[in-house]
């Protein structure tokens, strides 16, 4: 066979072609990426976020009824929008007992010598001092290591640096005290010391680098689905995803139900994507709601839509905003006085109908009008085709939207068949964001069926000009989707063989594609004549 490359015939520049997208489900946030260790650590967990949750989901109590009882008690919580805290009576003294908390997953993975941050606030009912004993255990209950700590009686943050001495991944992690009277505790916390780029409030660091090490050109986030499944009202306990509600110190961050049967903490929220995206050379592409749910058809009031605009303006202000701006000095608050230079902005994700693109276009035009740099993201449904397609494609031509969102997720036969998809595709029209594909396994061939179908898009970078597989990461004790590009548990972490294929694309993404042929003629091809 005989490849021939034409060196005379550039195409289109590739620009931000290839990048990742990250959502919230199958515990890819909470229970993944977000580095915290301890599960429902501000005691928020209850029936909204899944029928079986409740504020001491993930806590074992240590000791006998005679001893110790337990109350969630919410008459003065540290911080008012995550109302609960635990109340432990501790009825007799001498004797120790308290609380354990059994993690994410199989448990607490310990692993030697490594050093963990532990934070919790505390306070007691007595005048006297008392003390906390903070431990690391085995599930069996075996006691690794125990630190003390003394208590008042208001609230305090106790922070402390703990050191396995062994490895174990089912470790708990327990608070005892062996005096009488009431101990009262919130935010339990436990971070290794050692996140991605070392950072507070940081990432799991082996997740975060199979992300770094695709050199991705952008990373949408917070989801898909996650984004607009919930009630319109930001202070709803399962509300949609409301930006605001994730910035900020975290004890300010109020839990919400997550799409996908759990609870989100918000402990990895708008700051931490933006940081992320920064710390991995990605561009910021986040994905706001447009005042619509498309699985209950909620659709906020059209005279109320001031607030679903002020999402858009706010966030841009929030990124790109200076630190005298309102929002930009929020952001500078939290650590970050340069602005995120975000670009792209998505609105919506997988909208249908009319309602939805009457709501996107009052967004559309305020933010155009305020901000004409930013590239609007349109969206075009579930499907590669058909009516809801269709009246995506529609709205985004009408409102010259810069692209359009496609999500199709297909047997690897259909994206060989549809190499060729994007070739009749027009550069006048807005352009296409591949926001969510994969081929229905994780599977070889599917990977390389995905391989091929990304030649294509390559080659028609005149009409695609962003794409992503989906989903990107997996919590294999959590799954709600499958395919997806990186699977882990509570210590490991292995890219499948489609994240191989990505990282090949991204790692050696070029400025822009030559013209290629393949013939199994013996002869060269004769660029020259054609150029004629
Ligand atoms: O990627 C998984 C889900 O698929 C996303 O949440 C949604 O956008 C799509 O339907």
């Amino acid at each position: 066979m005989k490849i021939s490359i034409n060196t005379l015939k550039k195409g289109e520049p590739l620009g931000d072609l290839f990048g990742i997208f990250f959502e919230d489900l199958n515990h890819a946030g909470d229970g993944g990426l977000y580095g915290e260790l301890i599960q429902n650590r501000a005691f928020e967990y209850n029936t909204v976020d899944n029928q079986a949750f409740h504020a001491l989901t993930a806590w074992e109590i240590i000791g006998n009824e005679e001893d110790i009882e337990l109350e969630i008690a919410s008459q003065n919580p540290v911080n008012k929008k995550n109302p609960h805290y635990l109340a432990m009576h501790l009825k007799s003294s001498g004797v120790k007992a308290g609380i354990q908390n059994l993690g994410f997953n199989t448990g607490i993975p310990l692993k030697k010598d490594v050093t963990y941050l532990f934070s919790c606030y505390a306070k007691s009912s007595q005048e006297t001092d008392i003390s906390l004993e903070v431990s690391f255990k085995s599930r069996e209950g075996k006691n690794y290591l125990s630190k003390d700590f003394k208590i008042n009686t208001e609230w305090e943050k106790y922070e402390l640096e703990l050191t396995a001495p062994c490895t174990d991944n089912m470790g708990r992690l327990a608070l005892t005290t062996d005096k009488e009277g009431d101990i009262y505790l919130d935010f339990v916390s436990l971070f290794p010391k050692d996140t991605f780029l070392g950072r507070k409030n940081g990432l799991r660091k082996d997740i975060a680098q199979m992300l770094a090490d695709m050199r991705p050109k952008f990373l949408r986030f917070p989801g898909g689905c996650l984004v607009h499944c919930g009630t319109l009202h930001a202070e709803d306990r399962d509300s949609m995803y409301r930006w605001k509600n994730t910035i900020g110190p975290v004890e300010g961050r109020p839990a919400r139900r997550a799409t996908w049967g759990y609870n989100q903490s918000f402990g990895l929220g708008f700051f931490e994507y933006f940081q992320l995206c920064e710390d991995i050379g990605a561009k910021a592409i986040p994905v706001i709601p447009g005042g619509f749910n498309p699985h209950e058809g909620k659709a906020a009031p059209l005279e109320e839509m001031q607030e679903w605009i002020d999402e858009a303006l706010d966030l841009i202000e929030f990124a790109n905003g200076d630190i005298h701006t309102k929002w930009g000095a929020i952001r500078a608050e939290m650590g970050h006085d340069k602005p995120f230079e975000l670009e792209y902005l998505g609105i919506g994700n997988e909208e249908q109908g009319e309602e939805f693109f009457k709501r996107y276009a009052i967004i559309h035009r305020a933010v155009k009008e305020k901000y004409p740099e930013i590239k609007l993201i349109n969206t075009s449904g579930p499907f590669c085709e058909g009516g809801d397609y269709e009246a995506g494609w529609k709205s985004a031509r009408e409102e010259k939207s810069d692209f359009v969102d496609e999500h199709y997720y297909q047997a690897p036969e259909w994206f060989l068949a549809n190499h060729y998809r994007y070739d009749t595709f027009v550069k006048e029209d807005p352009k296409v964001f591949l926001g969510e594909y994969a081929s229905c396994s994780n599977s070889y061939y599917s990977a390389l069926a995905e391989a091929s179908y990304m030649i294509g898009l390559e080659r028609n970078a005149h009409a695609v000009g962003l794409a992503c597989y989906a989903p990107l990461l997996c919590n294999a004790d959590y799954v709600n989707w499958k395919p997806d590009l990186i699977w882990f548990n509570n210590h490991e972490v292995f890219g499948s063989a489609s994240y191989y294929v990505q990282k090949l694309f991204m790692n050696h993404q070029g400025d822009y594609q030559l013209e290629c042929r393949a013939s199994d003629e013996e002869e060269s091809e004769d660029w020259t004549k054609e150029e004629e």
